[in-house]
């Protein structure tokens, strides 16, 4: 009866954010070959709904309005469950929680306390993201739950000592809360034994929407005036580098392909971005945003990690079919990573990644969505 409620019954209806309602609906996916079964949350806030699964914890969809309000899924990834069991890894780990260390550890090999410890290479000559078996191919138990009235999703997984090779009784956690326009990651671990953790989100890109073509337009700003520069495997060398001067410098917006053909070493050994910056400061603060200039959609990262992976897409090579049955070809989506920097355990000057029972391995990233 108050004018407000007439204006807004008089305005036409459509399908824009302001309708969604916050909450969580659960659906079956699919099951594994040996009949285990796969779940599907989707959780919706005020502007923003996310379809989370319960093999690899994977992002599968991201739904937010563009400018004019219309909503679009800015999250590369596949239809169904076959598709992620068959072609995410090896990959390019859609959307997939990583451990138990994500990125690269040269040669597979690192030592604590005199041991050294072997992971699988899977990345000749190196381990990528946890192993043949990371965390991005198990089912995870999922707990619905909620935070200050935002809808979560808490995911858990226990990894036996020695799986994939790292020691210790690993048990991790991430929860999902989705906030009225972000998604929050707060990830969790124990060890019963020393270890190494380094935990992630592979989600990709376009925030035009999935399928749409190529993410160089996007306009993107890191936080970091400086990076760890890799070998032609993609290790880091160890030195900490400035960016000024180089293709790598994003300490002002710039459009991702401005220079991403740029013959600078670096973008050769990446066939494109694909390299760890070190994100100013400490604590909980943005590391990176990127817009789109299309639909207007902005995406602001934060985290309390000191790294982050910026990686162009440079792998995908058209053989990839996505959720809106739309072929993935290179640079048709980005990921940003926050991470410890890859390879840590074998460079002393580089933050530690050890877990030592009776710490718990912290940490948070809020990927938040706007539009202007
Ligand atoms: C990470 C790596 C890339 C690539 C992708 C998956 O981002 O740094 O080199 O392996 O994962 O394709």
């Amino acid at each position: 009866m108050t004018g407000a409620g007439t204006a807004a019954s008089a305005a036409p209806a459509r399908a824009t954010h302001s309708t969604l309602k916050p909450g969580i609906k659960k659906d079956l996916f699919g099951s594994l070959e040996d009949g285990t079964k796969v779940w599907r949350y989707t959780i919706t806030n005020r502007s923003i709904r996310v379809r989370i699964i319960t093999y690899g914890g994977i992002v599968q969809t991201i739904e937010v309005p563009d400018a004019r309000g219309r909503m679009g899924n800015v999250a590369l990834g596949f239809a169904g469950l076959g598709d992620y069991v068959a072609k995410n890894n090896p990959g390019p780990y859609f959307g997939a929680l990583i451990g138990r260390y994500a990125n690269r550890i040269a040669k597979g090999r690192f030592t604590l306390d005199g041991v050294t410890y072997q992971l699988p290479i899977n990345n000749d000559p190196n381990s990528l993201h946890g192993g043949t078996n990371g965390f991005d191919t198990k089912v995870w138990t999922a707990t619905p739950g909620s935070d200050h009235g935002d809808p979560s999703l808490r995911l858990d997984y226990t990894s036996p000592d020695k799986e994939m090779g790292y020691p210790g009784n690993l048990h991790a956690t991430a929860t999902y809360t989705i906030t009225k326009d972000s998604i929050r990651i707060d990830y969790r671990a124990t060890t019963d034994k020393k270890t190494i953790v380094n935990l992630t989100n592979h989600s990709y890109f376009n925030l035009a929407g999935e399928g749409t073509g190529t993410i160089y337009d996007h306009v993107l700003q890191l936080n970091a005036h400086r990076y760890t520069p890799v070998d032609s495997t993609l290790i880091p060398t160890g030195q900490l580098a400035p960016v000024a001067g180089t293709p790598l410098d994003f300490t002002k917006p710039t459009p991702i392909g401005d220079r991403i053909r740029d013959g600078h070493q670096q973008l050769v050994f990446g066939r494109g971005y694909d390299h760890n910056w070190i994100v100013d400061g400490s604590g909980l603060r943005q590391a990176a945003r990127v817009s789109e200039p299309t639909s207007g959609r902005v995406l602001t990262m934060s985290s309390d990690q000191p790294g982050i992976q910026f990686y162009s897409g440079n792998f995908l090579d058209g053989t990839l079919y996505g959720t809106g049955g739309h072929q993935y070809r290179q640079g048709d989506g980005f990921a940003l990573e926050t991470q410890h920097f890859p390879d840590s355990p074998n460079h002393g000057n580089f933050p530690s990644t050890v877990l030592s029972p009776g710490q718990t391995y912290r940490t948070t990233t809020v990927y938040t969505f706007s539009a202007r």
